[in-house]
């Protein structure tokens, strides 16, 4: 009674949505994932600085080139699913931040002038809007199949630059047959909340 989230977008969102392993043959469209986009956009970011970017994997070509970078374990299902996104972090965020925050332009030169400091924060920041992502890509009616086993190095050299770091590919789609591990547990709330 505590949430006032639909509970059946809680089921949606959360207590239903599984990570899938295997996925229909039914496109994503870029209309799904521009409504996906702009609904997630809204999640908080530092100085709302934004730093993630999505590389869309569509063409069967770029497919190829991808899966050579997965670990041996995630491959068959990046080549199979219908949808894969290369979530990125930009490490260069501060270019952009005068206008995305307009209160404080300063910010730019007074936190983000050198590059550790931007990558740190790029990376946590991307992190979090991924997890925005892939709520939003549930949100959209699909299934999201996150990865981070890949080779890191390599698949920025094949996709982004040095300006940006790799940080998630995702398996986008309808779950198909078998698309889903047993349910792991959770750990319980008295577990992971401490109050002081
Ligand atoms: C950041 C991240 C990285 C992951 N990397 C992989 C991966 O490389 N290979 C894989 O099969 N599953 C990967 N997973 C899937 C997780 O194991 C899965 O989301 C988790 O066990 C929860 O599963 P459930 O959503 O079905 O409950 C990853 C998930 C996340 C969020």
């Amino acid at each position: 009674m505590s949430l006032v989230l639909d509970p059946a977008a809680q089921d949606l969102l959360f207590r239903e949505a599984r990570t899938a392993n295997s996925f229909t043959d039914e496109p994503v469209t870029e209309e799904q994932v521009q409504a996906i986009y702009d609904l997630v956009k809204y999640g908080p970011t530092a100085f709302n600085q934004t730093p993630l970017r999505i590389t869309l994997v569509r063409s069967a070509e770029a497919r190829e080139r991808l899966v050579q970078h997965m670990a041996e374990g995630n491959r068959a299902k990046t080549a199979a699913a219908p949808l894969v996104a290369i979530l990125s972090a930009d490490n260069e965020f501060h270019e952009e931040l005068p206008a995305l925050f307009p209160a404080f332009p300063q910010a730019k030169d007074v936190f983000f002038a050198e590059r550790p400091a931007r990558e740190g924060s790029a990376t946590l920041n991307a992190a979090l809007q991924a997890a925005y992502f892939i709520v939003g890509v549930r949100a959209a009616g699909l299934a999201a199949g996150p990865m981070t086993g890949f080779d890191h190095e390599g698949l920025r050299k094949e996709f982004l630059d040095d300006d940006h770091t790799p940080l998630m590919v995702v398996n986008i789609g309808k779950p198909g047959p078998d698309a889903w591990y047993p349910r792991s547990p959770r750990l319980a709330y008295e577990d992971v909340v401490t109050t002081v």
